[in-house]
Protein backbone atom coordinates (compact mmCIF):
# COMPACT_ATOMS: atom_id res chain seq x y z
CA UNK A 1 0.00 0.00 0.00
CA UNK A 2 1.34 3.57 -0.76
CA UNK A 3 2.14 5.52 2.02
CA UNK A 4 0.66 9.17 2.29
CA UNK A 5 2.85 12.08 1.64
CA UNK A 6 3.85 14.75 3.81
CA UNK A 7 6.17 17.51 3.64
CA UNK A 8 7.40 19.49 6.98
CA UNK A 9 8.29 23.08 5.89
CA UNK A 10 11.33 23.02 8.76
CA UNK A 11 14.18 20.47 10.59
CA UNK A 12 11.49 19.72 13.68
CA UNK A 13 12.51 17.97 16.77
CA UNK A 14 13.18 14.21 15.89
CA UNK A 15 10.51 12.71 18.79
CA UNK A 16 7.86 14.08 16.31
CA UNK A 17 9.29 13.29 12.46
CA UNK A 18 10.07 9.67 14.08
CA UNK A 19 6.13 9.44 14.40
CA UNK A 20 5.19 10.27 11.21
CA UNK A 21 8.32 8.70 9.45
CA UNK A 22 6.61 5.41 10.64
CA UNK A 23 2.95 6.30 8.82
CA UNK A 24 4.31 8.31 5.41
CA UNK A 25 7.00 9.29 3.06
CA UNK A 26 8.18 12.47 4.35
CA UNK A 27 10.05 15.11 2.94
CA UNK A 28 12.04 17.56 5.38
CA UNK A 29 12.86 21.01 4.34
CA UNK A 30 16.34 20.82 5.18
CA UNK A 31 17.58 24.66 5.09
CA UNK A 32 17.64 26.68 8.38
CA UNK A 33 15.73 29.29 6.80
CA UNK A 34 12.01 28.72 5.97
CA UNK A 35 10.94 27.90 2.22
CA UNK A 36 10.26 30.52 0.26
CA UNK A 37 6.64 30.81 -0.72
CA UNK A 38 7.32 29.71 -4.24
CA UNK A 39 9.75 26.85 -2.95
CA UNK A 40 6.83 26.11 -0.10
CA UNK A 41 4.07 25.41 -3.21
CA UNK A 42 6.60 23.79 -5.25
CA UNK A 43 6.98 21.26 -2.18
CA UNK A 44 3.92 20.74 -0.82
CA UNK A 45 1.90 20.46 -4.08
CA UNK A 46 0.37 16.78 -4.36
CA UNK A 47 1.07 16.28 -0.40
CA UNK A 48 -1.51 14.86 1.56
CA UNK A 49 -0.35 16.59 4.57
CA UNK A 50 1.97 19.36 5.83
CA UNK A 51 3.59 19.86 9.05
CA UNK A 52 4.26 23.61 9.71
CA UNK A 53 5.53 26.76 11.50
CA UNK A 54 4.64 29.69 12.21
CA UNK A 55 7.04 31.53 9.67
CA UNK A 56 5.23 29.55 6.91
CA UNK A 57 2.66 31.76 5.03
CA UNK A 58 -0.39 29.31 4.54
CA UNK A 59 -2.80 31.47 2.35
CA UNK A 60 -5.68 30.37 0.10
CA UNK A 61 -3.51 30.23 -3.15
CA UNK A 62 -0.89 27.80 -1.36
CA UNK A 63 -3.89 25.49 0.02
CA UNK A 64 -5.61 25.74 -3.36
CA UNK A 65 -2.47 25.01 -5.14
CA UNK A 66 -1.21 21.91 -2.65
CA UNK A 67 -4.38 19.91 -4.39
CA UNK A 68 -7.53 18.31 -3.15
CA UNK A 69 -6.06 15.29 -1.79
CA UNK A 70 -4.49 17.76 1.30
CA UNK A 71 -6.17 15.98 4.46
CA UNK A 72 -4.49 17.95 7.17
CA UNK A 73 -2.51 21.21 8.22
CA UNK A 74 -0.61 20.89 11.53
CA UNK A 75 1.06 24.25 12.66
CA UNK A 76 3.58 23.51 15.39
CA UNK A 77 2.64 26.53 17.47
CA UNK A 78 -0.15 27.94 19.54
CA UNK A 79 -0.64 30.64 17.34
CA UNK A 80 -2.25 30.37 13.81
CA UNK A 81 -2.57 33.50 12.30
CA UNK A 82 -0.58 32.36 9.80
CA UNK A 83 -2.60 30.09 8.16
CA UNK A 84 -6.08 31.14 6.28
CA UNK A 85 -8.30 28.50 8.53
CA UNK A 86 -11.22 30.05 7.07
CA UNK A 87 -9.79 28.91 3.50
CA UNK A 88 -8.68 25.49 4.90
CA UNK A 89 -12.55 25.09 6.73
CA UNK A 90 -14.33 25.75 2.86
CA UNK A 91 -12.78 22.72 1.98
CA UNK A 92 -12.97 20.45 5.07
CA UNK A 93 -9.62 20.63 5.98
CA UNK A 94 -9.07 20.24 9.73
CA UNK A 95 -6.06 22.74 11.01
CA UNK A 96 -3.64 21.06 14.14
CA UNK A 97 -1.93 23.46 16.67
CA UNK A 98 -0.47 22.89 20.01
CA UNK A 99 -2.01 24.98 22.88
CA UNK A 100 -1.22 23.90 26.92
CA UNK A 101 2.43 22.41 26.47
CA UNK A 102 4.13 25.48 25.76
CA UNK A 103 2.38 27.73 28.71
CA UNK A 104 4.49 27.75 31.50
CA UNK A 105 7.54 28.00 29.33
CA UNK A 106 6.48 31.24 27.34
CA UNK A 107 5.20 32.07 30.55
CA UNK A 108 8.67 32.08 32.25
CA UNK A 109 10.15 33.81 29.25
CA UNK A 110 7.50 37.02 29.39
CA UNK A 111 8.56 36.58 33.42
CA UNK A 112 12.24 37.00 32.44
CA UNK A 113 11.97 39.56 30.20
CA UNK A 114 9.90 41.64 32.76
CA UNK A 115 13.12 41.06 35.32
CA UNK A 116 15.44 41.27 32.98
CA UNK A 117 13.97 44.81 31.74
CA UNK A 118 13.21 45.98 35.50
CA UNK A 119 16.62 45.00 36.82
CA UNK A 120 18.26 46.37 33.39
CA UNK A 121 20.00 42.95 33.20
CA UNK A 122 20.75 43.40 29.45
CA UNK A 123 22.38 46.75 30.04
CA UNK A 124 24.29 45.85 32.88
CA UNK A 125 25.98 42.97 30.83
CA UNK A 126 26.86 45.49 27.63
CA UNK A 127 28.36 47.75 30.27
CA UNK A 128 30.52 44.90 31.85
CA UNK A 129 32.02 43.68 28.50
CA UNK A 130 32.29 47.47 27.21
CA UNK A 131 34.99 47.76 30.39
CA UNK A 132 32.91 50.45 31.61
CA UNK A 133 32.18 48.61 35.05
CA UNK A 134 34.94 51.20 37.33
CA UNK A 135 33.13 50.48 40.55
CA UNK A 136 29.71 50.11 42.94
CA UNK A 137 27.55 52.99 42.00
CA UNK A 138 25.10 53.84 44.74
CA UNK A 139 23.35 55.72 41.73
CA UNK A 140 23.73 53.19 38.79
CA UNK A 141 21.27 51.00 37.02
CA UNK A 142 18.45 51.56 39.27
CA UNK A 143 15.15 50.50 38.24
CA UNK A 144 11.56 49.93 39.80
CA UNK A 145 11.12 47.08 42.13
CA UNK A 146 8.91 44.42 40.84
CA UNK A 147 7.98 43.17 44.19
CA UNK A 148 4.38 44.67 45.29
CA UNK A 149 4.18 46.88 41.45
CA UNK A 150 1.11 46.45 39.58
CA UNK A 151 1.04 43.77 36.33
CA UNK A 152 -1.10 44.24 33.62
CA UNK A 153 -1.94 41.66 31.92
CA UNK A 154 -3.60 41.76 28.35
CA UNK A 155 -5.36 38.72 27.27
CA UNK A 156 -6.03 36.19 30.22
CA UNK A 157 -6.11 33.04 28.64
CA UNK A 158 -3.69 30.58 29.14
CA UNK A 159 0.01 32.00 29.25
CA UNK A 160 -1.44 35.66 30.18
CA UNK A 161 -3.08 33.41 33.42
CA UNK A 162 0.68 31.38 33.28
CA UNK A 163 1.94 35.06 34.06
CA UNK A 164 -0.40 36.15 36.90
CA UNK A 165 0.79 33.02 38.46
CA UNK A 166 4.27 34.05 38.60
CA UNK A 167 3.41 36.96 39.60
CA UNK A 168 1.32 36.06 42.81
CA UNK A 169 5.09 34.91 44.05
CA UNK A 170 6.34 38.81 43.68
CA UNK A 171 2.82 39.97 45.48
CA UNK A 172 1.64 42.15 42.48
CA UNK A 173 -1.35 43.44 42.04
CA UNK A 174 -2.61 41.78 38.92
CA UNK A 175 -5.32 43.87 36.63
CA UNK A 176 -6.00 41.60 33.67
CA UNK A 177 -8.29 42.77 30.20
CA UNK A 178 -9.54 40.07 28.16
CA UNK A 179 -12.89 39.69 25.55
CA UNK A 180 -14.26 37.99 28.71
CA UNK A 181 -14.38 38.30 32.34
CA UNK A 182 -12.59 34.99 34.38
CA UNK A 183 -14.22 34.02 37.64
CA UNK A 184 -12.45 31.29 38.11
CA UNK A 185 -9.12 32.57 38.09
CA UNK A 186 -9.84 35.95 38.97
CA UNK A 187 -10.15 34.10 42.32
CA UNK A 188 -7.15 31.30 42.04
CA UNK A 189 -4.70 33.94 40.91
CA UNK A 190 -6.34 37.48 42.85
CA UNK A 191 -6.64 39.14 39.61
CA UNK A 192 -9.08 42.02 38.89
CA UNK A 193 -10.41 42.78 35.60
CA UNK A 194 -10.41 46.21 34.18
CA UNK A 195 -11.12 47.89 31.34
CA UNK A 196 -8.47 48.51 28.66
CA UNK A 197 -7.49 51.94 29.43
CA UNK A 198 -7.98 51.77 33.15
CA UNK A 199 -4.86 48.98 32.87
CA UNK A 200 -2.83 51.07 31.06
CA UNK A 201 -3.33 54.04 33.32
CA UNK A 202 -2.65 51.46 36.33
CA UNK A 203 0.24 49.04 35.60
CA UNK A 204 4.03 48.93 36.44
CA UNK A 205 4.19 46.63 33.84
CA UNK A 206 2.21 45.71 30.99
CA UNK A 207 2.22 42.27 29.16
CA UNK A 208 0.58 41.28 26.29
CA UNK A 209 -0.89 37.53 25.56
CA UNK A 210 -3.56 38.06 23.11
CA UNK A 211 -3.83 35.92 19.63
CA UNK A 212 -3.69 38.11 16.76
CA UNK A 213 -6.11 39.14 14.44
CA UNK A 214 -7.96 42.25 13.06
CA UNK A 215 -9.05 42.92 16.78
CA UNK A 216 -5.61 42.98 18.02
CA UNK A 217 -4.01 44.32 15.42
CA UNK A 218 -2.09 47.44 16.74
CA UNK A 219 -4.29 47.01 20.31
CA UNK A 220 -1.19 49.49 21.58
CA UNK A 221 -0.78 52.28 19.90
CA UNK A 222 0.24 55.86 20.26
CA UNK A 223 -3.22 56.16 21.70
CA UNK A 224 -2.68 53.57 24.26
CA UNK A 225 1.10 54.25 24.91
CA UNK A 226 0.28 57.65 25.99
CA UNK A 227 -2.06 56.29 28.84
CA UNK A 228 0.64 54.56 30.13
CA UNK A 229 2.85 55.36 33.62
CA UNK A 230 6.10 57.20 32.22
CA UNK A 231 7.53 54.72 34.43
CA UNK A 232 5.68 51.72 32.71
CA UNK A 233 7.36 48.76 31.11
CA UNK A 234 5.87 47.32 28.13
CA UNK A 235 6.01 43.15 27.31
CA UNK A 236 4.83 41.37 24.13
CA UNK A 237 5.76 37.59 24.02
CA UNK A 238 2.02 37.31 22.14
CA UNK A 239 2.62 38.77 18.43
CA UNK A 240 4.54 42.11 16.72
CA UNK A 241 1.64 43.30 14.94
CA UNK A 242 -0.27 43.28 18.37
CA UNK A 243 1.87 46.42 18.71
CA UNK A 244 2.56 49.54 16.56
CA UNK A 245 6.28 48.72 16.30
CA UNK A 246 6.94 52.98 14.89
CA UNK A 247 4.42 54.44 17.81
CA UNK A 248 6.77 51.98 20.13
CA UNK A 249 9.72 54.30 18.95
CA UNK A 250 8.04 57.09 19.60
CA UNK A 251 7.18 56.29 23.17
CA UNK A 252 10.64 54.58 23.94
CA UNK A 253 12.42 57.64 22.59
CA UNK A 254 10.43 60.47 24.34
CA UNK A 255 10.34 58.64 27.34
CA UNK A 256 6.96 58.40 27.66
CA UNK A 257 6.97 54.57 28.83
CA UNK A 258 10.48 53.34 30.72
CA UNK A 259 11.20 50.67 28.92
CA UNK A 260 9.99 47.79 26.60
CA UNK A 261 10.83 43.71 26.38
CA UNK A 262 9.90 41.93 23.12
CA UNK A 263 9.74 38.35 22.10
CA UNK A 264 8.25 39.28 18.88
CA UNK A 265 8.35 41.74 16.22
CA UNK A 266 6.98 43.24 12.93
CA UNK A 267 8.27 41.59 10.79
CA UNK A 268 10.04 39.19 12.14
CA UNK A 269 12.76 39.06 12.37
CA UNK A 270 13.13 42.78 12.83
CA UNK A 271 15.12 44.78 10.20
CA UNK A 272 18.46 45.95 10.43
CA UNK A 273 17.92 49.42 9.93
CA UNK A 274 14.75 49.51 12.43
CA UNK A 275 14.99 52.28 14.76
CA UNK A 276 14.31 50.24 17.52
CA UNK A 277 17.62 48.65 17.45
CA UNK A 278 18.95 52.01 18.41
CA UNK A 279 17.51 52.24 21.63
CA UNK A 280 18.89 50.90 25.21
CA UNK A 281 15.45 51.20 26.96
CA UNK A 282 14.76 47.86 24.92
CA UNK A 283 15.20 44.08 25.16
CA UNK A 284 14.40 42.63 21.88
CA UNK A 285 14.76 38.09 22.29
CA UNK A 286 14.52 36.34 18.61
CA UNK A 287 10.93 34.14 19.44
CA UNK A 288 12.04 32.32 21.74
CA UNK A 289 8.75 31.70 23.77
CA UNK A 290 8.85 28.37 23.58
CA UNK A 291 12.66 27.38 23.22
CA UNK A 292 12.89 24.76 25.79
CA UNK A 293 14.08 21.40 25.10
CA UNK A 294 10.87 19.77 26.60
CA UNK A 295 8.44 21.99 25.26
CA UNK A 296 9.61 21.79 21.53
CA UNK A 297 9.97 18.52 21.76
CA UNK A 298 6.61 18.04 23.01
CA UNK A 299 5.25 20.43 20.73
CA UNK A 300 6.90 18.59 17.89
CA UNK A 301 5.57 15.44 19.06
CA UNK A 302 1.53 17.08 19.39
CA UNK A 303 1.64 18.47 15.76
CA UNK A 304 2.39 14.51 14.27
CA UNK A 305 -0.21 13.42 16.33
CA UNK A 306 -2.49 15.62 14.66
CA UNK A 307 -0.91 15.32 11.57
CA UNK A 308 -1.43 11.38 11.99
CA UNK A 309 -4.95 11.54 13.34
CA UNK A 310 -5.46 13.87 10.04
CA UNK A 311 -4.12 11.40 7.45
CA UNK A 312 -6.31 8.75 9.23
CA UNK A 313 -9.66 10.54 9.04
CA UNK A 314 -9.85 10.93 12.99
CA UNK A 315 -10.51 14.13 15.04
CA UNK A 316 -7.82 16.20 15.66
CA UNK A 317 -6.59 16.12 19.45
CA UNK A 318 -6.05 19.55 18.66
CA UNK A 319 -8.09 21.10 16.31
CA UNK A 320 -8.49 25.14 15.26
CA UNK A 321 -11.68 24.77 12.81
CA UNK A 322 -13.85 21.80 14.73
CA UNK A 323 -16.44 22.91 12.09
CA UNK A 324 -15.09 20.78 9.93
CA UNK A 325 -16.02 17.78 11.86
CA UNK A 326 -19.81 19.34 11.81
CA UNK A 327 -20.40 19.12 8.24
CA UNK A 328 -23.27 16.45 7.42
CA UNK A 329 -21.24 14.00 4.48
CA UNK A 330 -22.53 14.32 0.98
P1 LIG B 1 -5.19 31.54 24.57
O1 LIG B 1 -5.29 30.68 25.77
O2 LIG B 1 -6.14 31.34 23.45
O3 LIG B 1 -5.25 33.06 25.06
C1 LIG B 1 -5.44 34.12 24.18
C2 LIG B 1 -6.19 35.18 24.94
O4 LIG B 1 -6.30 36.32 24.08
C3 LIG B 1 -7.59 34.77 25.33
O5 LIG B 1 -7.70 34.90 26.73
C4 LIG B 1 -8.48 35.78 24.63
O6 LIG B 1 -9.51 36.33 25.38
C5 LIG B 1 -7.52 36.93 24.40
N1 LIG B 1 -7.98 37.79 23.32
C6 LIG B 1 -8.22 37.46 22.04
N2 LIG B 1 -8.68 38.53 21.36
C7 LIG B 1 -8.72 39.55 22.25
C8 LIG B 1 -9.10 40.90 22.16
N3 LIG B 1 -9.56 41.41 21.02
N4 LIG B 1 -9.00 41.67 23.27
C9 LIG B 1 -8.57 41.14 24.43
N5 LIG B 1 -8.19 39.85 24.58
C10 LIG B 1 -8.26 39.07 23.50
O7 LIG B 1 -3.75 31.42 23.91
P2 LIG B 1 -2.34 31.21 24.63
O8 LIG B 1 -1.96 29.80 24.57
O9 LIG B 1 -2.34 31.93 25.92
O10 LIG B 1 -1.40 31.98 23.58
C11 LIG B 1 -1.59 33.35 23.34
C12 LIG B 1 -0.75 33.82 22.17
O11 LIG B 1 0.61 33.88 22.56
C13 LIG B 1 -0.75 32.89 20.95
O12 LIG B 1 -1.87 33.13 20.12
C14 LIG B 1 0.54 33.23 20.28
O13 LIG B 1 0.35 34.23 19.32
C15 LIG B 1 1.42 33.76 21.41
N6 LIG B 1 2.53 32.85 21.73
C16 LIG B 1 3.80 33.28 21.59
C17 LIG B 1 4.84 32.47 21.94
C18 LIG B 1 6.24 32.94 21.82
O14 LIG B 1 7.10 32.12 21.51
N7 LIG B 1 6.52 34.20 22.03
C19 LIG B 1 4.60 31.17 22.40
C20 LIG B 1 3.29 30.75 22.52
C21 LIG B 1 2.25 31.60 22.19
P3 LIG B 1 -10.76 35.59 26.08
O15 LIG B 1 -10.19 34.48 26.89
O16 LIG B 1 -11.34 36.62 26.95
O17 LIG B 1 -11.65 35.13 24.99
C1 LIG C 1 4.72 30.58 19.22
O1 LIG C 1 4.83 31.74 18.99
C2 LIG C 1 3.49 29.88 19.19
O2 LIG C 1 2.46 30.46 18.80
O3 LIG C 1 3.49 28.69 19.54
Amino acid sequence: MTKPRIFVTRIIPEEGLEMIRREADVEVWQDPLPPSCKMLRQKARGMDALLCLLTDRIDENLIAAIGPQLKVISQMAVGFDNIDVAAATARGIPVGNTPGVLTDTTADLAWALLMAAARRVVEGDKFTRAGKWKTWGPIDFLGPDVTGAALGIIGFGRIGQGLAKRAQGFDMRILYFSRRRHPEAEQKYGAQYADLDTLLREADFVSLHTTLSEETHHLIDDARLKLMKSGAILINTARGPVVDQAALYRALSSRTIAYAALDVTDPEPIKPDDPLLTLDNIIIAPHIGSASYRTRARMATMAAENLIAGLKDVRLPNCVNPQVYDRIPG
